[in-house]
């Protein structure tokens, strides 16, 4: 196994799949860090400030938000902007799939929220990924140098986060196999370096992460965290798969 250089980030995006408030009291007795890794917990977000005042100010650090709207503020009916709450996230999750697909958000709109989060000081994790389709007619590479190529602007030296989550493995119980992994986040952190050489740029994997697959995602080089999404949003299952990175470094 591959020594890992940077502490493993785990992170929790419970979708909208917690839908009453009282569930978040259980995400109390997690241990949010360990040796081996950290947390960063993401509930819906009407949820943050609840999930804040539950694990207090100090924990900041371990929260963040699925997402933000790609303008500061306006008529914009529903959307929550980077202002209403940024003082209780360290983290957004910008371009996940399920926002490209389901929001009709575009390559435009992930590069304003990127610059949002940036421009607030808080670390954005940029989901990219290819879908079926693409993978069956090998637009593999080509579809990610066009989700990567928002970053060709960043100035900021923060880390930033790039989670590969293959589409046709989100929420289908279909993992993609280690050695394809790790052949995308080759190519992802190498596109990265020719479209901006000064970024540090840390990758994660997510797609059907559990407990029974953990173990062997955390072996894959380059790949220095995952994204939980379904699994994330039921406690056992969640502190399982931490109680799995813990034996597995
Ligand atoms: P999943 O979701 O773990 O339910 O497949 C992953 C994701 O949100 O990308």
């Amino acid at each position: 196994m591959e020594p890992k250089t940077k502490q493993f980030i785990v992170i929790a995006n419970m979708k909208m799949n917690v839908i009453q408030d009282s569930y978040l009291q259980h995400y109390k007795n997690l241990s949010l860090t360990s040796d081996n890794y950290i947390t960063v917990l993401m509930p819906p977000n009407p949820f943050v400030i609840t999930l804040h005042n539950i694990l207090g100010e100090d924990n900041v650090k371990y929260l963040g938000s699925q997402s933000i709207f790609s303008e500061k503020e306006g008529s914009y009916t529903g959307a929550t902007s980077i202002e209403m709450i940024k003082n209780y996230i360290s983290y957004v999750l910008v371009g996940h799939s399920e926002r490209r697909i389901f929001f009709a958000e575009n390559n435009t709109d992930i590069q304003k929220q990127l610059r949002l989060v940036l421009d607030n000081n808080l670390t954005p994790i940029l989901a990219v990924g290819e879908s079926s389709e693409d993978k069956a007619n090998n637009k593999f590479e080509s579809v990610i140098r066009e989700q990567l190529s928002i970053l060709s602007d960043v100035r900021n030296s923060n880390t930033l986060y790039i989670a590969y989550e293959p589409v046709w493995a989100i929420g289908t119980g279909v993992v993609a196999d280690s050695k394809y992994i790790e052949d995308a986040a080759a190519f992802i952190l190498n596109e990265v370096k020719s479209i901006n050489p000064n970024l540090d740029v840390s990758l994660i994997y997510g797609g059907s992460v559990t407990e029974n697959n953990i173990t062997d995602i955390c072996k894959i080089l380059n790949i220095n965290g995952v994204l939980v999404g379904g699994a994330s949003a039921d406690i056992t299952k969640f502190s399982n798969i931490l109680q799995k990175i813990n034996e597995a470094n």
